[in-house]
C-alpha cells in the first residue's frame, strides 16, 4: 500500500496560486489559512515541494516536518537536518516515503510538481483554501497539462468573516491503493 498524498493549496477565487512564480505564496493569503496550513502540514508530518517553492518561501525547510524537495541539482542546496533534496519521479518520492515507513505526506506545490503527481494519479485528497481575491493571471494549481479528475467534496468550512473557504475533496484517480 502506498502512502496517502494530500495536496494542500491556497488559491484566489479565480484559481491562481501565485501571480509571480518567484513570489512567496504566503504573503497574500489570510492569517486563518496560514494557521490551517501550519497545523495540517505539521499533523501530516512530511511535505513534498519543488525547488522553486522552496526558494520562494525563503530557502529554509519548514520546521517540525520532513521536507522532501525535488530538484535536478540536490548538491546545490545547503544541508538541512529535516530536508531531503532529491531528483526523480513522483514514484521515486513514493519509494522514499515507503522506505521510511511514512504513510501520509502533504504535497505543497508548486504548479510544476503538482502536475507531475496529478498526472501520475498519485494525489488522493485536495485541501483547498479559496481566498476572496482575484489576480487575473498567474500560476494555476497545475501547469501545462490537461486532465479530468473527478472529485468528491467531503468537508467545507468558512475560516473568517471575509469569506475564506476551506474545501476538502477526495480525488477519484485510477491509482486508489493508498493507505489511509
Ligand atoms: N498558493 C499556494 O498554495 C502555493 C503553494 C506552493 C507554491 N506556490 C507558488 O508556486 C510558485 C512555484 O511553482 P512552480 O510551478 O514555478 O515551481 P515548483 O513546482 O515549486 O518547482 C519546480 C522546480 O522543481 C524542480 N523539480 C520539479 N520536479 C522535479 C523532479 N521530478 N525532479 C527533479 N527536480 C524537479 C525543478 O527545479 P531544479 O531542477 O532547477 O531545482 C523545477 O523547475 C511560487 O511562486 C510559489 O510561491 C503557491
Amino acid at each position: 500500500m502506498r502512502p496517502k498524498i494530500t495536496l494542500i493549496m491556497v488559491t484566489t477565487a479565480d484559481g491562481v496560486i501565485a501571480n509571480d512564480e518567484h513570489a512567496d505564496s504566503f504573503t497574500w493569503n489570510s492569517a486563518e489559512d496560514k494557521k490551517h496550513f501550519r497545523e495540517l502540514s505539521r499533523q501530516i508530518g512530511t511535505v513534498i515541494l519543488g525547488s522553486t517553492t522552496f526558494r520562494a518561501a525563503g530557502g529554509a525547510s519548514l520546521k517540525d516536518r520532513l521536507n522532501i524537495v525535488l530538484t535536478s541539482q540536490p548538491d546545490r542546496f545547503d544541508k538541512h537536518e529535516n530536508a531531503i533534496f532529491m531528483k526523480g519521479t513522483p514514484q521515486d518520492v513514493i519509494a522514499v516515503l515507503m522506505e521510511r515507513g511514512i504513510t501520509h505526506a502533504a504535497l505543497i506545490g508548486g504548479a510544476n510538481v503538482n502536475r507531475q503527481f496529478l498526472e501520475a494519479g498519485l494525489v488522493d485528497e485536495l485541501v483547498l483554501t479559496l481566498e476572496p481575491r482575484l489576480f487575473g493571471s498567474g500560476l494555476r494549481i497545475s501547469d501545462g497539462s490537461s486532465f479530468d479528475i473527478p472529485m468528491q467534496l467531503t468537508a467545507m468550512e468558512q475560516l473568517n468573516d471575509r469569506g475564506t473557504l476551506l474545501l476538502t475533496y477526495t480525488l477519484h484517480t485510477t491509482n486508489d491503493t493508498q493507505q489511509s
